[in-house]
């Protein structure tokens, strides 16, 4: 099945067949110490998350909990509560304010310690000069700001005043971020002079003004000043936020908002060259981002807990952001890269802040195991009592590895299976009861029904592989396609009607436990995010010399899979020396340098069914060394030798 669709075969799955179950001394302090959560869960899936939501603070109670009319979800209608509120004003009235929200620290080592207090009084100020520049509520600002403070402030300074943010990662070009304005007709964007990485500038005011140019909706940008360096200010239109912020009064009233009112957009890739914006509301959001957190990462009053993400990826809003703050946690944020100025620069921070829950990528684990281990030996990592990973299937060598070396074989590691579009946490251990095994996600968190079906949808018995599904709606599910039910209906809800699809596959082994087997549709993830082919194969064929451009992941030790991009030139086109990395440049700045491909390789002919579809997982079987699949549909045959031949002549070259 899944192979027909994807070249995903079981075979590839290592077996893995060590298990870790949790110490006794873990289970005794844990959270969750015993299995009926999900028997409760299953009972009554509206009770559970009812019970949950007594850790909201309501202005006014909501009705009904929800409303489930497929694709489309409402969760606590008639409720009314603030998202910054819960995040913020209730911990300061409870004696909480003194408690550190942030622990900061800037590339180049400078450090800001932030309260609750503090961070109240900042977003009060940010949000009051939203106001004054027009910002209203229903209004939609971009965010386009580095891992700095302002960051966490100026999204829940929206979600104050229920402003809906779309941020943007700062990583992106000035191309994506005016695509993305444009789609939502921004109003406002919130953006710096520059970021700072791996010591050296990333332009975000230059790459604002350039993605201003084709945005009209944008009023006003607000700008931070973080590197200081010389940016061009246009009067008017762009005002500092050293000028326009820190002189509104500290207080301001939280606009009290409906459950089901816009929290945010976050844009993310799918099967077509277009982003889509995905749509997070307030209550349901709010609820699953802090009982996830709450209880998979078994959060105490006193953890200091470091989610190593960047706050512009969804991981960042709901485990950086939301999560942790309405479950009043101290939180770590660290602005730049891990070998920043050195290869322990993660393991001094977890010493120096104490660090005891880590949450971090696969694409990360593996690049420190390329290291080596001496990096963390050379620090005390004894404060961590919790690991966490996400965005990609978790091979079980770095799973081990990340045991060993940096739990010191007595930390949990948790394997979190989530999307953008999910808000929260869906597949997970709860680290006081399950048994991991390396490699796997475990079991559905409870509420949360997933299974694995075949073509037709019917579920796969254990032990087989197929499509994952989510078979009942979960509070912090997406509530759409920011203008595009139909594509959220297709997208979604079609392949198998009344199931939630995606887009992974997945395993399920005798025990019942989830192994996650990546993308099934035409979506690679590289580093843990995802990236379009189609986004990329339209950036390639935008240059003119180009007349054909076939793109799929292939498989990476460090980054999970990696861009491989097989290109046709024009007829008059010649293929001379440098025209492969000036395409790869080409491709970053007008996505971004996430998006940049490892490989580029020239080609005469790609392989086309008779009705001229490209057949990408023909090129992906070659590019990973796979027999390929059924090559019946094939109008030319040679053509896939050619490829071949040409493939495996090249890879000597790199
Ligand atoms: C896709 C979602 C959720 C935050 C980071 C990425 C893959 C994510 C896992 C995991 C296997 C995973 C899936 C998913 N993915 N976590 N633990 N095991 N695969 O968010 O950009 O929305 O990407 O990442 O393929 O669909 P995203």
């Amino acid at each position: 099945m899944a192979d027909q669709a994807s070249g995903l075969t079981i075979e590839a799955l290592l077996s893995e067949d060590r298990t870790f179950p949790p110490s006794s001394e873990f289970r005794a302090q844990a959270l969750v110490s015993s299995e009926d959560i999900y028997a409760e869960a299953e009972a009554d899936l509206e009770g559970f998350w009812a019970r949950q939501a007594e850790q909201i603070d309501w202005f006014q109670p909501y009705d009904k909990v929800l409303e489930w009319n497929p694709p489309y979800a409402k969760w606590f209608l008639g409720g009314k509560l603030n998202i910054s509120y819960n995040c913020l004003d209730r911990h300061v009235q409870n004696g909480g304010g003194e408690k550190v929200a942030y622990y900061w620290e800037g590339e180049s080592g400078e450090t800001r310690t932030i309260t609750y207090a503090q961070l109240l009084e900042d977003v009060c100020r940010c949000a009051n000069a939203l106001k004054s520049l027009g910002v209203r509520k229903g209004d939609r600002v971009a965010i386009y700001l580095p891992m700095i403070p302002e960051l966490p402030v100026a999204m829940l300074a929206c979600a104050r005043i229920g402003a809906p943010h779309t941020a943007v990662f700062a990583g992106f070009s000035a191309e994506s971020l005016s695509d993305r304005m444009n789609d939502c007709d921004a109003k406002l964007l919130i953006t710096a002079d520059g970021g700072i990485r791996k010591g050296s500038v990333v332009p975000l005011k230059k790459n604002s003004d350039e993605a201003l140019k084709t945005s009209p909706s944008v009023e006003h940008v607000l700008l931070v000043k973080r590197t200081g360096e010389d940016v061009a200010v246009q009067e008017g239109r762009d005002l500092w936020w050293h000028d326009v912020v820190s002189e509104q009064p500290a207080e301001c009233e939280p606009e009290a908002l409906d459950s089901e009112d816009m929290l945010y957009l976050l844009y993310t890739s799918g099967t077509t060259a277009k982003p889509k914006g995905i749509v997070h509301t307030t209550a349901g959001y709010l609820l699953g981002a802090m009982t996830t957190h709450k209880l998979v990462f078994d959060i105490k009053p006193d953890d200091v807990y470091w989610c190593a993400a960047d706050v512009g990826w969804v991981t960042g809003h709901s485990y950086i952001v939301y999560g942790p703050l309405a479950n009043h946690t101290t939180g770590v944020m660290y602005e730049g890269v891990p070998d920043f100025p050195a290869r322990d620069r993660w393991w001094s921070i977890v010493e120096k802040y104490k660090v005891t829950v880590l949450y971090t990528a696969p694409t990360a684990i593996r690049a420190h195991m390329k290291w080596g281990p001496q990096h963390a030996e050379a620090h005390d990592l004894s404060s961590l009592r919790l690991l966490g990973s996400v965005g990609e299937p978790i091979n079980p060598e770095a799973w081990l590895w990340y045991y060993r070396h940096i739990g010191g074989e007595r930390c949990p590691v948790v394997d979190t299976w989530w999307q953008t579009e999910t808000g929260m946490i869906m597949i997970t251990p709860l680290p006081g009861i399950t048994t991991l095994k390396p490699g796997s996600a475990t079991r559905p968190f409870p509420g949360v029904e997933a299974d694995v079906v075949d073509e037709q949808g019917n579920s796969v018995p254990l032990g087989g592989a197929g499509y994952l599904v989510i078979k009942k709606p979960w509070p912090a599910m997406l509530r759409g396609i920011y203008g595009d039910p139909e594509r959220y209906q297709q997208t979604y809800w079609s392949r198998y009607p009344g199931m939630y699809f995606p887009g992974d596959g997945a395993k399920r082994d005798e025990d019942g436990y989830f192994w996650l087997l990546g993308r099934v549709d035409d979506v690679m993830n590289v580093s843990g995010h995802r990236i379009s082919t189609m986004e990329v194969e339209s950036a390639l064929v935008s240059d003119s010399r180009v007349a054909e451009a076939a793109v799929i992941g292939q498989r990476d030790d460090l980054t999970g899979e990696a861009i491989f991009a097989f290109v046709i030139l024009r007829g008059d086109v010649e293929s001379e020396k440098g025209l492969g990395e000036e395409l790869r440049q080409y491709v970053a700045t007008k996505i971004g340098a996430i998006a940049r491909p490892k490989r580029i390789m020239f080609t005469p002919e790609l392989p086309k069914t008779r009705s001229g579809k490209i057949m990408r997982r023909l090129l992906r079987d070659i590019a990973n060394d796979r027999q390929l699949g059924d090559t019946t549909t094939l109008a030319d045959t040679s053509v896939v030798e050619t490829i071949r031949e040409a493939s495996t002549a090249s890879k000597g070259d790199e």
